[in-house]
């Protein structure tokens, strides 16, 4: 007892003076942290201790066949209530548990919390990705992202979910809006730069959703079987632009199959292609319920399992005993997690405010969203319409912005500027009756509304409200000109659909007719905004607008952002990230999208929202959006690149460096502002290359840059410096990026179909641009579109 009494005295004596207590009684001293090397901390971690740090706390949801969460995990009160998932701690080595939370328009957390009603906590909603991505804007996008990172340090959270940077294969994917374009430089340039800004913030973030995660029907068990050259040029090509280039603390692995193999439980994605050829340092995590064999997963390089439940713990315990999960393998994937926890909030002890700024972060989205906004038409320079003028609103989405869309891409903001709102405080004065009869149909309908099945799913869309010639009439008599909105909302769950969708309602479609009729019968203007998550069918109608302006779903700030355009404040500089098909029948993947359920295979997972197995061939191969539409000769309503703006700019004087390619080449171009306002061009090249052993699209973006804000007269000259990579296709056959020999074609413009200078070079002989591995190969041939065929 008295050495007992002895033994502990002496340690807290030496505690106080900073010394182990083990040097002294003759043990080695527990490693903490931060203090010992992370080898050294793995040295001392028990089985029960890796397993738990490597799957998550689970999630305190009812949802029948999900494994509940531990009671003793239940009783560890949230730091973040609302946060989307945790991190176990283990205390005794100084390891502290990390919050994650979502996503790509703002931090999800709960905005009020019980027994705490003096406050709220909630978060900005900035504009979709789908938007920021059409700004073309990279320092913008930094910025944006050091909003969102301050904003996640300041509540609390370690790791922002987010960015979400799937391809657009179809304009029905119903999280599209999470994700930036149909392109991949595009995507992985935005989130590369999204990713630099939030991390500056000193939190991390996870890219996601890796990988070939195109659509939310049967997400869970969807096998994605697509080629090696599309997987490579198209669906992981961002992904590697977003990893060398901000090297995010985390990336996310997605929850469909890849050719066969869950891609969390894919060694070929997360080990080979992910770190040994991208070289990436962070750590992977699985998306929520994700994959069914937390073993393979461990193996796949795939460290971190979210939400994580206690049955994944002892898996993997007992893999480890059994022999059939190497010690050394788990001892990688902890290291992983642990140079993760390293660098996090938590483990820095940061005391986080609770208090963003957010009027600051609100401007940055107001900005942004007016930066990414598109004016798709604007016959006869309807647009800018400076205040003060009478306007009649009209649309369902006037009066009830749609700020952004459901599920984990949304966000708990405070409030949300309508375009009503935001028209008044610009100046304009708009009709009161209006507002009156849409604000009651509005409040009624949602009364009446169906609840969604569980509180993050897609909420049904309150029908348009039908109007009468013989109400409309008499307003165009009084207001100067009308403005119609048409609004759309999508979320995870569940894909978008054509009709009513895709296309306009009936009640939509003669909304336009009956206010253009009246409004042109006295000689007045109609403009419509689309209050979209992604490409709605416009061809049909839009010849009855004279303006159209694409807001999609702009955030919190929207209202304001929307009249920053529309009064001329803001010159619209942003310009299509994803093309606008004249009919959903010309999309590539029209046939092979959402994909089919294959009947008899069995499942692979089992709870309530696990789907049933099935499958999306990608048919379409590399051509993906405009690579399609150019190659095949067929017309998009509005191509991919394209926005008008208030003034006009010439492009002059393209010059490359050389005729030969010689490893590098540089495209010097000049663009003027030749009209009468202030604006800003996104100058855009694409490449041409020969078709030789492989099919080519027509045009590839291989370079972008958005010019300063330019004088009226005011030119700009923008470099691009091209190198071997930039001209390479994937062959599969060598598992090669090659540069085949012949003539190139540079073509810069304003639009994929709108080139305005083109010049030419040569590659002498097929250059190798980069090795790859044999990786994520399909099973069976797949019979891939071609041009030509
Ligand atoms: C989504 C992820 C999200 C996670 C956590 C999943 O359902 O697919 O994007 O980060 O939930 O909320």
């Amino acid at each position: 007892m008295g050495r007992t009494i002895g033994a502990a005295f002496l340690a807290v004596l030496l505690a106080l003076c900073g010394l182990p207590a083990a040097t002294v009684t003759g043990q080695s001293p527990t490693p903490r942290l931060g203090k010992s090397s992370v080898k050294e901390v793995v040295a001392a971690m028990s089985d029960e201790e890796k397993a738990s740090l490597l799957v998550g706390m689970g999630m305190n949801l009812d949802v029948p066949g999900l494994p509940a969460m531990s009671p003793e995990d239940r009783a560890i009160p949230e730091r973040v209530p609302g946060a989307a998932g945790r991190t176990h701690a283990i205390p005794r080595l100084g390891i502290p548990s990390l919050t994650l939370a979502d996503g790509p328009a703002g931090v999800r957390i709960d905005p009020r919390r019980k027994g705490d009603d003096a406050r709220t906590y909630h978060a900005t909603a900035f504009p979709v990705a789908t938007l920021l991505a059409s700004s073309w804007d990279t320092e913008l996008l930094r910025r944006v992202g050091a909003a969102f990172g301050e904003e996640t340090r300041d509540y609390g959270v370690d790791i922002l979910l987010a960015p979400g940077m799937n391809i657009h294969r179809n304009p029905l994917g119903g999280r599209n809006f999470e994700y930036y374009s149909e392109d991949p430089l595009v995507t992985g340039r935005m989130a590369a730069a999204f990713v630099n800004g939030v991390q500056s913030a000193g939190v991390g973030t996870s890219i996601k959703h890796f990988a070939a995660n195109s659509q939310e029907f049967n997400r869970m068990q969807s096998d994605s079987v697509v080629g090696e050259r599309a997987l490579r040029e198209i669906y992981l090509k961002g992904f590697e632009i977003a990893v060398k280039g901000a090297q995010p603390w985390t990336v996310m692995s997605s929850y469909n199959l890849i050719n066969g193999t869950y891609a969390s439980q894919s060694r070929d994605l997360l080990t080979t292609v992910l770190r040994e050829e991208w070289g990436f340092r962070g750590l992977v995590m699985t998306d929520w319920f994700a994959g069914n064999d937390v073993v393979e997963q461990m193996k796949a390089g795939n460290d971190v399992i979210m939400p994580g439940n206690p049955g994944q713990t002892r898996a993997i315990v007992d893999a480890v005993r059994a022999g059939t999960l190497s010690r050394q393998q788990l001892d990688e994937n902890v290291e992983r997690a642990l140079d993760v926890i390293l660098r996090s909030p938590a483990f820095k002890g940061h005391r986080h405010s609770n208090q963003p700024d957010l009027k600051a972060h609100a401007l940055v989205a107001r900005e942004a969203a007016a930066e990414g906004m598109v004016l798709l038409g604007n016959g006869g320079g309807t647009l800018p319409i400076t205040p003060p003028r009478k306007i009649a609103l009209f649309g369902n989405s006037s009066y009830e912005l749609i700020a952004g869309g459901t599920g984990s891409g949304d966000v708990n903001e405070a409030y949300t500027v309508s375009l009503e709102q935001g028209l008044a405080e610009a100046g304009y004065s708009l009709d009161a009756s209006l507002k009156e009869t849409y604000t009651r149909y509005i409040a009624e309908q949602k009364a009446k509304r169906p609840a969604p099945l569980l509180p993050f799913f897609p909420v049904a869309p309150i029908p348009e409200m039908p109007v009468e010639a013989g109400h409309v009439g008499p307003k165009a008599g009084e207001a100067d000109l009308a403005l119609v909105t048409v609004g759309r909302s999508s979320g995870e769950f569940e894909d978008r659909k054509v009709e009513g969708d895709f296309t306009l309602s009936a009640a939509e479609q003669s909304l336009i007719q009956t206010v253009a009729d009246a409004f042109h019968a006295q000689g007045k203007k109609v403009v419509v905004v689309l209050n979209v998550g992604g490409p709605i069918e416009v061809a049909s109608w839009r010849d009855r607008a004279d303006a159209i302006l694409l807001a999609w779903q702009p955030g919190q700030e929207g209202g304001r952002s929307v009249a920053d355009v529309l009064s001329g404040k803001v010159n619209p500089s942003g310009r299509l990230a994803t093309t606008f098909p004249a009919r959903f029948e010309d999309v590539p993947s029209a046939k092979t999208f959402p994909g089919r359920e294959v009947p008899g295979r069995e499942p692979l997972i089992n709870f309530l929202l696990a789907g049933r197995p099935a499958e999306a061939v990608y048919e379409e191969g590399i051509f993906v959006g405009y690579r399609y539409y150019g190659t095949f000769g067929v017309k998009p309503a509005y191509p991919f690149g394209h926005g008008l703006s208030y003034t006009d700019f010439t492009y002059g004087g393209l010059k490359l460096s050389s005729k030969q390619f010689g490893g590098k080449l540089t495209a010097a171009v000049t663009v003027t502002n030749t009209g009468k306002v202030a604006g800003r061009e996104v100058v855009q090249l694409y490449l041409g290359a020969p078709a030789g052993r492989l099919s080519k699209p027509a045009a590839e973006l291989r370079a972008f840059a958005k010019t300063n804000l330019l004088r009226p007269g005011q030119s700009q000259t923008l470099t691009f410096d091209l190198g071997a990579a930039d001209l390479a296709s994937f062959d599969p056959a060598a598992s090669s990026w090659v540069a085949e020999a012949g003539t190139y074609t540079v073509k810069v413009g304003a639009s994929s179909a709108d080139v305005r200078q083109t010049g030419t070079f040569d590659v002498k002989r097929e250059i190798t641009a980069g090795r790859a591995n044999r990786a994520l190969a399909p099973r069976s041939p797949i019979r891939e579109m071609r041009p030509g065929s």
